[in-house]
């Protein structure tokens, strides 16, 4: 009886007969995992977690020996001792993974005007005398010049001993006019972060908040992903209980923390340094790390609780940096349009032209804007995770060992382009999209998506289901190929995608060849080559030139409005011109969608 080894974040899978350890698991799809002592048990380093599992993995002796009770009750185990036996999930921590994920952080650069709402001041405040009878924060705010300068008890309770601590020479930190931090001396650089909370990965940021420069960027793992691949499975999760929506806020935020005390580390600055924070995110995301219920999010109309863009402490979410550090957090649009797609429009300049352009962010929903003249109109359309390589036999994300381009040549040789430059274990998105490109100008199936079994690259298996090998050379006993159902689920996945943009176009009665630019953001849209998208019938007849990937924008636009004031009133100001468009309601959505999966 055959079972699979899901690991995550990778997203690669492995079908086996026999029990197995987790590590020969791993090693058997190519995932190269820290295992110091070769796997004897004694170094403590291949810790995993069991998301989910069919058997119990019970712990044993070397897991007690290496883990903590916490973490074995967490579903921790030391992957050359855990044995499994039937369907599994397995998260794999970063510290723990050698080959890593591609995580992108970078993307469209920008000129970042910077006006960040938060400003330092150096002070100097006469000493109190007999003739001199201020108290401490008039004193404060006079010397400083901000009349209606304002602070909680928790700070005023600070300032005493600040001021007689300092010699009366304070460095003000305030956000408008609140004060956040009295420092003892300036605080070089005052740093902000902005992230990116994609449902995979995160794009952390870490900026001067003076002077707008990057001093760090660093992706990680949504280690989110280990209680559902998708978010509606995360949602779903979350209404077990407070406890499981607890976890998953904290899950993110933890991860935000550790990434921003690495950046600090890496480039040798206080962790308290950080006084800002701009997180961005879809929806669903953004309900996560603000702490917001999102039950609404779930059911039918998926109305997001808070829309409007939030200022908080960042103690409120958890989140630790300088005494007071605030995180901004702009708009969400609809309940699955979120504030990365704002982002993301933000940096590539929708809404400062009258061009007539599409903005594309390929994901498990993909969310498109078409502007035309001063309207920009947005929807998001499921377009599933085949892109991402998930229900796709061989599928997995671009990490090492991912095919990430493929080219069938006149005399039918394959040519296949591996991340890592190695032998193949999967298939990633651009190279999912490349195949079907190459298969369909090889005439290997028909217009309804049918593999033609007469085509002699198309082989059979042993119960005559056609398939297409990828790889000749079998790598651990196994071929990539991909099969009728991996096809069937790519031209799901592209016709969403198509059916989304034909119904904006339609909307707003504009023709494939009137528009001016299309700009697509994401890891996928930057590796994925737009003439393949075009020949399957993802994106309308464009040319090329018109085409530009955009990389991690919405990371941009965090950026910018991490650093400025005036760009988030532009963001805010953005979004309140945005239209949503309800797919579902459109009345020929079906018939865009038919004709989108067509192949
Ligand atoms: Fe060393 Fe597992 S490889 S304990």
């Amino acid at each position: 009886m055959s079972f699979t080894i899901e690991f995550q974040p990778v997203g690669v899978r492995l079908v086996n007969e026999e029990p197995l350890t987790l590590l020969d698991a791993a090693r058997r799809v190519g995932l190269s995992l820290r295992a110091d002592c070769g796997g004897a048990g004694t170094c403590g380093k291949c810790r995993v977690q069991v998301a989910a599992s069919a058997h119990p993995i019970p712990p044993v002796e070397n897991d007690r020996r290496h883990l903590s009770e916490k973490q074995i009750g967490e579903g921790f185990r030391l992957a050359c001792s855990a044995v499994a036996d039937g369907d599994c999930k397995v998260l794999i921590p970063a510290e723990t993974m050698l080959s890593g994920q591609v995580l992108q952080t970078s993307g469209e650069e920008i000129d970042l005007q910077v006006d960040s709402p938060i400003q330092q001041q150096a002070v100097m405040l006469p000493p109190p005398t007999l003739e001199d009878l201020r108290s401490d924060f008039e004193r404060l705010k006079d010397a400083c010049g901000l009349a209606d300068l304002t602070a909680d008890m928790k700070t005023l309770r600070r300032l005493p001993e600040a001021l007689r601590s300092s010699q009366w020479h304070i460095n003000l930190i305030h956000h408008g006019h609140t004060v956040m931090h009295f420092a003892p001396a300036a605080c070089r650089p005052l740093a902000g972060l902005a992230v990116d909370v994609g449902s995979t990965k995160l794009a952390c940021y870490l900026l001067d908040l003076e002077t707008g420069c990057l001093l760090a960027a660093k992706g990680a793992p949504n280690p989110q992903i280990g209680y559902g691949e998708d978010i509606m499975a995360r949602l779903a999760y979350a209404q077990q209980g407070a406890q499981q929506s607890q976890k998953l806020h904290n899950l993110v935020i933890e991860t935000i923390q550790n990434t921003a005390v690495e950046m600090c580390r890496q480039v040798g600055i206080a962790d308290d340094s950080i006084a800002d924070a701009c997180l961005v995110g879809n929806t669903a995301m953004h309900h996560f790390f603000l702490d917001l219920p999102g039950a609404s999010l779930a059911v039918s109309p998926f109305v997001p609780a808070v829309s409007a863009a939030q200022n908080v402490p960042a103690e409120d979410i958890g989140l630790i940096g300088m005494p007071g550090m605030r995180v901004y957090a702009p708009p969400v649009i609809a309940g699955f349009v979120g504030s990365d797609h704002l982002a993301f429009l933000y940096a590539c300049a929708f809404g400062r032209d009258e061009r007539k352009r599409l903005g594309i962010d390929i994901g498990t929903n993909t969310e498109i804007a078409l502007q035309k003249g001063n309207r920009i109109v947005s929807v998001s359309t499921a377009s599933g995770p085949a892109f991402e390589g998930a229900h796709i036999q061989f599928g997995m994300r671009a990490a090492p060992g991912a095919i990430e381009h493929v080219r069938i040549r006149p005399d039918g040789r394959l040519e296949l382009d591996v991340i890592g430059d190695r032998q193949p274990n999967g298939i990633c998105g651009s190279g999912i999209l490349d195949a079907l490109g190459e298969m369909r100008a090889a005439g290997m199936f028909n217009r309804r998506g049918r593999l033609e079994k007469t085509h002699p690259a198309v082989k059979l298996d042993a119960n005559g289901m056609a398939f297409f090998p990828l790889s000749d050379d079998p790598v651990d006993g196994r071929t990539i190929t991909l099969s009728q159902h991996d096809i069937d689920q790519v031209l799901l996945a592209k016709g969403a995608i198509r059916a989304g943009i034909e119904v904006l176009m339609d909307y707003l009665k504009i023709q494939p060849a009137q528009i001016d630019e299309v700009v697509i953001a994401g890891a996928f849209g930057s590796y994925m080559l737009p003439e393949q998208a075009i020949r399957i019938g993802m994106l309308p007849e464009i040319p090329l030139e018109k085409i530009r990937a955009v990389g991690n924008a919405a990371g941009a636009g965090a950026r910018s409005m991490l650093v400025s004031a005036h760009a988030r009133t532009q963001a805010e100001a953005l979004t309140r011109r945005m239209e949503y468009l309800e797919l579902s309601l459109y009345p020929d959505f079906d018939l865009f969608y038919a004709r989108g999966i067509q192949a």
